[in-house]
């Protein structure tokens, strides 16, 4: 198993994924995720992700792949360990994109954001209206393209691994990622995410990396 870019060590214990730890405590969202959706969320869905991703490339060439090799490789061709492998590298991103002490954006990271979008107004707005229009289960990246920053939604457990992108940030907007918390209220879900949640620390270390 290779060790992976976003993954690093923490992804990859000799010839298995793990369930990276969680980069807090599971009460330390509230009030905005709750524990019983941390519990279920990353206790059991994506600690399920990465067992079966284990238990489907077992004995296969996939053995022998990042996780983001992974994805390339299985996509359109393999569908279980495509989603499984894009699930794990999407929750990934995922935990590490909230944090429990917001800060605003640096001035650094914010003049991109200006440049990118024209306003941070203008950025939380197409964020929301990403994940509202997303139909069924799926994720908004915030991605680098072109040099500028963008969001990207994708259904089910797809991802950019693979396109001309890098990716800075990830929210999901599968049901089991805000029911307990919002019920149906997928706006109110993504408006306190963007507000409350964003972690631009990580996506400022990101975008200096890409
Ligand atoms: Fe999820």
């Amino acid at each position: 198993m290779k060790l992976d870019q976003v993954a690093d060590d923490i992804n990859v214990k000799g010839n298995k994924f793990v369930l990276i730890d969680l980069p807090y405590g599971r009460t330390a969202l509230e009030p905005y995720m709750s524990r019983d959706t941390l519990d279920l969320h990353y206790g059991k869905h994506h600690a399920g992700y990465v067992d079966k991703l284990n238990d489907l490339i077992k004995g296969t060439e996939y053995e022998s792949m990042s996780l983001k090799e992974l994805i390339v490789a299985s996509r359109d061709t393999d569908d279980a360990v495509f989603n499984n492998a894009g699930q794990n590298y999407n929750h990934i991103i995922f935990w590490q994109s909230m944090t429990p002490k917001y800060e605003d954006p640096s001035e650094k990271l914010l003049s991109k954001i200006d440049d990118s979008f024209g306003s941070i107004d203008e950025f939380k707005s197409k964020f929301v209206d990403a994940g509202i229009k997303r139909f069924g289960s799926g994720w908004v990246f915030l991605v680098v393209e072109n040099s500028k920053m963008a969001w990207k939604t994708t259904p089910n457990g797809d991802n950019p691994v693979g396109d001309d992108v890098e990716v800075l940030a990830a929210c999901d907007v599968w049901e089991h990622s805000y029911y307990l918390d919002y019920k149906n209220d997928r706006k109110k879900y993504l408006e306190t995410w963007i507000d409350k949640l964003i972690n631009y620390k990580f996506i400022e270390s990101r975008f200096l990396e890409s």
